[in-house]
């Protein structure tokens, strides 16, 4: 697995380290308004799992489930809903966690599906922003990394639905896309 990696772009140390501070942004941020972190699966369970680890506050979880990909590096631009929040984000503080803002298409209709429910307030953290590839006003309001315009795998990222369980986020070997 690591043998396919052509090049470790954010570390297991960069990761933590950044995490542990948007951790306390957000803690502070949200101190006192019991939050839901809501996490858009699959590519974002392992920086979610992290997340609100760095985050000690009073909150709450839930998921989502979206497909914009097929099994290559671009998106469809075409946003599936597989499955929907699980409680009632009315009148709530919602903290949307993504693993990686690219052309927005996704944030866009996920954004626009939440606000009709009529959440408080409506954030986004995501882990990665690719801005030069930005197809739609969506812009973040937390930011771990800011990357080039590259094909990124690991920590939840995926090729082909492989990959995600590396530590560390990385560029794939030009070969492995060609396989
Ligand atoms: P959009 O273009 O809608 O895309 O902002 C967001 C979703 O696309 C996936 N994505 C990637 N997945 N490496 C990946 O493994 C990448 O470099 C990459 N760029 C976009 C991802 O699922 C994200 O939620
Ligand atoms: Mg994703």
């Amino acid at each position: 697995m690591h043998n396919d990696i052509a090049r470790v772009l954010i570390t297991e140390q960069e990761l933590h380290d950044r995490i542990a501070e948007l951790g306390k942004q957000l803690a502070a941020d949200y101190a006192d308004k019991d939050p839901i972190f809501l996490g858009v699966l699959k590519g974002v369970v392992i920086f979610f799992a992290d997340m609100v680890r760095a985050t000690p506050i009073r909150s709450q979880f839930d998921f989502l489930v979206v497909s914009s990909y097929g099994s290559g590096t671009t998106s469809s631009g075409h946003v599936k809903m597989l499955k929907d929040v699980s409680c009632d984000i009315q009148g709530r503080h919602v903290v949307i966690l993504e693993d990686i803002l690219d052309s927005g298409i996704t944030l866009e209709y996920v954004t626009k599906h939440l606000l009709e429910m009529q959440p408080s307030s409506l954030k986004i953290c995501t882990l990665l922003d690719k801005p030069s590839r930005r197809k739609s006003s969506i812009i973040a309001d937390y930011v771990g990394f800011t990357i080039e315009n590259e094909f990124v795998v690991g920590y939840g990222l995926d090729y082909d639905e492989r990959y995600r369980n590396l530590p560390y986020v990385g560029i794939l070997k030009p070969e492995v896309y060609s396989k």
